[in-house]
């Protein structure tokens, strides 16, 4: 009989870091039902994800609303989720990570007594309000799941720390490396997708100043709910000091779709001559930016693990993170919200080839590109 698999995901960087898995659950058929369900929790920037990696989810539980709160997503995907499960009836169910939709799906399967997976499993800070509310909901997802997919050896120890049965953690690498190599492959192998990314890019921006593959520039991402408020206007504070300090730098800013994100951005940064603040970038046009720039500023998870393969430095606008790996390897430094230090560390890559040529080492600390290997093999008999 073949096993009944759900993975369900809502947000932008699950989707990018499921979709190689639903791939390669789909191979191999011969073994696995397989069914995707999307609760939708991003829509614009999940929907760019499954354009590009061409899926179809068999559900949609279409949740998002403007300004949701935390209150709106876990209701709505626990109520969404009972009735996608008392219809598939799956023997396991997948889910990713640390959003609300991964915790509250891991909650929803185990009132069904459903088996959960989850994956990108033991990364841990210990501190439950930072990043607030990731690792709660990556906690709660960990007590909830059978299966840990461990990214790292740092995660497995975090998750034997928990006293979780060690034979159901299992270190595979992080997917988001399977993405990465996928989108890095199809980009070298074909000229016009490269063509056709550069002259996407060279439109955003419209400024005929500006060419990608001449110009010297910082990419930026920011989003993270602990930050919003005042923590979002320290950092636009910061960019803004960087960009007239450095006037032959451009500084390029594809603005995360939520409100709290577009509001201080869009007062404080647009009328920047050269900080270009552009919509989220479709996955390999970003893989692309993250190739061609200088350096990364951003508090993202994702990007934290992408940078290193691509050699790039990262400062990291948060006081701690759940990625120790490349902290311990010199290739990424924290920098909080903190708008002096976002400009002193900014400046010290900028001026100091030494200090730069440090922390631009490429190294793999995340994974080797076949995770999605490891974990479906792990469930063939
Ligand atoms: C969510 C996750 C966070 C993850 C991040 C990745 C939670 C609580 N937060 O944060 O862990 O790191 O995604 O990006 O699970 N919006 C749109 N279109 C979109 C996406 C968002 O308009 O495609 C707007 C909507 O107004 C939405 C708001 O952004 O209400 C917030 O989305 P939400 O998923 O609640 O929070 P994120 O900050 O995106
Ligand atoms: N990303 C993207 N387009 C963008 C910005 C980021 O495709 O304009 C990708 C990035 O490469 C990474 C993921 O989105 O894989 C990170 O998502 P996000 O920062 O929203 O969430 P986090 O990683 O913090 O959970």
């Amino acid at each position: 009989m073949k096993k009944k698999i759900l993975i369900v995901f809502g947000t932008r960087p699950e989707a990018i870091k499921m979709a190689p898995l639903v791939k390669y659950f789909e191979k191999e058929s011969e073994y696995f039902d397989l069914k995707v369900c999307v609760t939708a929790q991003h829509r614009e920037m999940l929907d760019q994800v499954l354009d590009l990696f061409d899926i179809t989810p068999d559900y949609d539980l279409n949740i998002m609303k403007g300004g949701q709160d935390l209150y709106d997503i876990t209701s709505s995907v626990l109520l969404g989720m009972r009735d996608v499960l008392s219809d598939f009836n799956p023997d396991i169910v997948f889910v990713h990570g640390d959003t609300t939709t991964t915790s509250s799906t891991a909650l929803a399967s185990f009132y069904n007594q459903t088996k959960v997976a989850h994956v990108e499993a033991g990364l841990r800070t210990g501190d439950i309000y930072s990043p607030w509310p990731e690792e709660a909901n990556r906690q709660v997802t960990g007590v909830l799941a059978n299966y840990h997919f461990a990214p790292t050896p740092t995660s497995e120890k975090n998750l034997l720390k928990e006293n979780k049965d060690s034979r159901n953690i299992i270190v595979t690498g992080n997917t988001v490396i399977d993405a990465l190599y996928l989108a890095l492959d199809k980009i070298k192998n074909s000229t016009n997708l490269k063509n056709k990314i550069i002259q996407g890019i060279e439109e955003e921006i419209d400024d005929s100043n500006f060419s990608l593959e001449n110009s010297k520039f910082i990419l930026v991402t920011g989003h993270r709910r602990e930050n919003h408020g005042q923590g979002f206007i320290n950092i636009c504070k910061g960019l803004k000091e960087i960009a007239l300090k450095n006037p032959n730098v451009s500084i390029i800013y594809p603005v995360h779709l939520n409100p709290n994100v577009q509001k201080p951005v869009n007062e404080l940064l647009s009328n920047v001559k050269n900080i270009y603040l552009i919509r989220p970038m479709q996955y390999e046009s970003f893989i692309y930016l993250m190739d061609k720039s200088y350096f990364i500023i951003t508090d993202s998870g994702g990007v934290q693990e992408e940078a290193p393969s691509l050699g790039k430095p990262v400062l990291v606008m948060r006081d701690t993170t759940e990625r120790p790996e490349a902290l311990e390897a010199g290739t990424v430094k924290l920098v909080g919200v903190d708008s002096e230090l976002i400009i002193k560390e900014a400046q010290e890559l900028l001026d100091n080839s030494e200090a730069y040529s440090k922390m631009s080492k490429a190294h793999n600390p995340y994974g080797d590109g076949n995770a999605c290997q490891r974990i479906v093999e792990f469930f063939i008999p």
